[in-house]
């Protein structure tokens, strides 16, 4: 704990847009929803949190499409991830969820699963990065939320740099300014999500290499990041990182990133003791009251 809190002071330097927070938690489907975002928030007051990835006909067509774009004020600075690729619906979209709220909007480039590759957005997005920039530029023309990019590294046989950094130039020139980069290639045939997620090798220095080639980018490293202090090696490197499964193992290593002096063991019981607490009072109130 003595040294995550050595490393938030490094990091606090760089921070004056609650967006541009140097760490931030992956959008996560199942994991990341909207009583898990709480719980996080109980831990960490700054850290930008992610949606879990819904897609743009879920927001248009669900019969009861209004309930998934509700969240708690208490979870800003919070970004909507969305799955979709027709530029209109997206725009639409957009546009309730400024309406709502949200902080900013994330478009998912990433997501390898067969339903997902069904609909034609998700990790194949990859291959197509003039449909990628006309999705951005119709969010944009819309809403004046910043719009994110979240990809693969590479995926099937889209695999070289020159490649990525030219879907990275594409997008950026349709207005794109924050690229979250898993530093991992998808097969979208062979493996499943979550092979999809542990089985390709990570490769980081592909993503140092971006920012290098776009330094007016915001690029931020994912895949793999498991302690801040690793996340504080690739910062000197990237501009964020965002960290996925370990905030859902060990939520408690985002305490860190809220203080400013270690806590002795004692303290650190009777802080988690606390956030127990208060996470148990907003389950209370928000589980349904049982009659009789
Ligand atoms: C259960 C689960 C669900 C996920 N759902 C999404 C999602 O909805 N959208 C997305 O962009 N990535 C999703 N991912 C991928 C993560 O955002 C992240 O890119 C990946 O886990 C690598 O980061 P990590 O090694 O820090 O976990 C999911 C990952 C997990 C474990």
């Amino acid at each position: 704990m003595a040294r995550e809190a050595s490393c938030l002071k490094f990091m606090l330097k760089i921070t004056k847009n609650p967006l541009i927070f140097p760490i931030s938690i992956a959008p996560m489907l199942g994991w990341t929803t909207r009583h898990f975002r709480y719980f996080l928030r109980l831990i960490s007051k700054k850290t930008p949190l992610y949606t879990e990835m819904i897609t743009s006909s879920a927001l248009l067509y669900h019969s009861d499409k209004n309930s998934l774009l509700v969240f708690d004020e208490g979870e800003q600075p919070l970004v909507f991830q969305v799955g979709g690729s027709d530029p209109q619906q997206l725009a639409q979209v957009a546009s309730s969820i400024a309406k709502q709220g949200y902080s900013a909007i994330n478009l998912n480039v990433g997501c390898p699963s067969h339903r997902v590759q069904s609909g034609a957005f998700g990790a194949i997005l990859f291959k197509k990065p003039e449909i990628v920039a006309q999705c951005v530029r119709a969010m944009r023309s819309t809403v004046s939320l910043p719009i994110s990019v979240k990809t693969r590294i590479a995926v099937d046989e889209y695999e070289c740099y020159d490649y990525l950094a030219e879907f990275v130039r594409q997008v950026a020139a349709a207005g794109c300014v924050t690229f979250i980069i898993h530093a991992r290639k998808a097969w979208l045939s062979g493996l499943s999500p979550k092979e999809n997620r542990e089985i390709p090798p990570l490769n980081y220095p592909w993503v140092y290499q971006l920012k290098q080639d776009f330094p007016a980018l915001r690029i931020v490293l994912n895949g793999g990041v498991n302690t801040l202090q690793e996340a504080n090696e690739h910062l000197k490197y990237v501009d964020g990182v965002m960290i996925g499964r370990a905030a859902w193992y060990n939520p408690y290593l985002l305490r860190a990133l809220d203080q400013t002096e270690a806590l002795s063991l004692c303290d650190q019981i009777n802080d988690r003791l606390m956030i127990a607490q208060a996470y148990r009072q907003y389950i209370d109130s928000t589980s349904p009251r049982r009659s009789g």
